[in-house]
Parts: C-alpha cells; sequence; structure tokens
C-alpha cells in the first residue's frame, strides 16, 4: 500500500458512502471486530479533515469503538462482496466471523486499530469526538420514527480525525 495525501483524495463523498463496500474496524490486531458501514461522511470539523460513523449500541462493533481511541475505514471492490455480507450477516459476538472470510488483518501505520491487506483504500482515524442520536435534536419527527422506533436503536455517532490513507495496489 501507498500512502495518499489528503489533499490527493478523490472520491466524491456521497458516492463513496453510498456505493462503496466498507468495512468499520475497531480495536488492536490482536482483538478487534469490524462490520460493514454506510451511514457516514468525510468532510471537515475543526479545521480537522474527518471521517464520520455511526453505530448502533448493540453492535460488537460498537464495544470496541467505545474502547479504542481509533479506528480504520477500509473499501473494497466487488471481488470481495461476498466477504462483506457474511461480516454484515452475523456479529463478532458470536463467532470469529473474519475467519469465515478472505480477509486478512494488517496492522496500521499510524493507529492501534489494524486494516485489511485486501483492501483498495484504508483511512486510519484518530477518535476524537462521540454524540448519541436522540428524539431532541430530530427536526423530521416520520423520519424519526421510521428510522429509531426504540431507543435501542439510537446510533452513536463517531468522529474520527484523519491520519492517514494508504491506497491499494489495484
Ligand atoms: C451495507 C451495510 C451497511 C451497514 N451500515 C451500518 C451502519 O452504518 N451502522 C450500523 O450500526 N450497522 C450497520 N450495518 C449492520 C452491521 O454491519 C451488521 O449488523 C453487523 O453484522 C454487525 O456486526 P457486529 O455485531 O460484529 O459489530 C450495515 C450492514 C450492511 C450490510
Amino acid at each position: 500500500m501507498g500512502e495518499l495525501d489528503i489533499s490527493d483524495l478523490s472520491v466524491n463523498p456521497v458516492e463513496f458512502w453510498m456505493s462503496r463496500r466498507l468495512l468499520l474496524t475497531a480495536g488492536v490486531l490482536e482483538d478487534c471486530n469490524m462490520m460493514p458501514v454506510a451511514f457516514g461522511s468525510i468532510g471537515s470539523l475543526w479545521g480537522k479533515p474527518v471521517v464520520q460513523v455511526a453505530a448502533r449500541p448493540y453492535r460488537q462493533t460498537r464495544i470496541y469503538l467505545d474502547e479504542s481511541d481509533s479506528f480504520t475505514l477500509s473499501s473494497f471492490s466487488d471481488k470481495y462482496a461476498d466477504d462483506i455480507e457474511m461480516l454484515g450477516s452475523i456479529s463478532g459476538k458470536d463467532i470469529d466471523k473474519l475467519s469465515k472470510t478472505r480477509l486478512t488483518l494488517k496492522p496500521s501505520e499510524l493507529v492501534q486499530s489494524p486494516s485489511y491487506n485486501e483492501a483498495d483504500m484504508v483511512i486510519e482515524c484518530r477518535k476524537i469526538l462521540h454524540q448519541d442520536i436522540s428524539p431532541e435534536g430530530f427536526v423530521d419527527a416520520e423520519m424519526f420514527k421510521e428510522q429509531y422506533p426504540s431507543p435501542e436503536e439510537y446510533h452513536r455517532v463517531f468522529y474520527g480525525e484523519i491520519l492517514a490513507i494508504q491506497k491499494g495496489r489495484d
């Protein structure tokens, strides 16, 4: 993998979040958890480049996100569609789900949370803020009802400062 400067990142952020196969990973190389994510953004906060992700309370990855000071966001080509689907259909609570896929962990360059040899891009982030979705903040009541039928569903939103972007060979 080669390092990419933030100014060379040429993704359309909406397309990136809406159509790429993305895996969110938190923890350390020896003990981490991962899940596909589709809820997020790339932008700027307090003058820093940031990635924003969100996890529902009952995800196993959420425990790791809460305890970790970093996370990585890895993007995969369609070749790994089945692997990503598998990681999104079962929980790390029940099984070592990564061992059921072709994906292999590797240490990241600047953060403790690991990434993957097979990723075509990895964004390494230092966690800087989290915020819980709450009914008080919602403007569109219909959308709130649809997305959050019970408090157990409220996402926690995490913001991470982008420290490094690794680009895969493909
Ligand atoms: C394409 C896709 C996107 C997803 N996006 C999110 C998300 O943004 N936040 C979330 O909490 N769960 C999301 N999920 C659900 C989790 O990935 C899924 O429940 C996963 O199995 C949780 O694993 P874990 O319990 O090991 O963390 C998504 C699932 C898929 C397939």
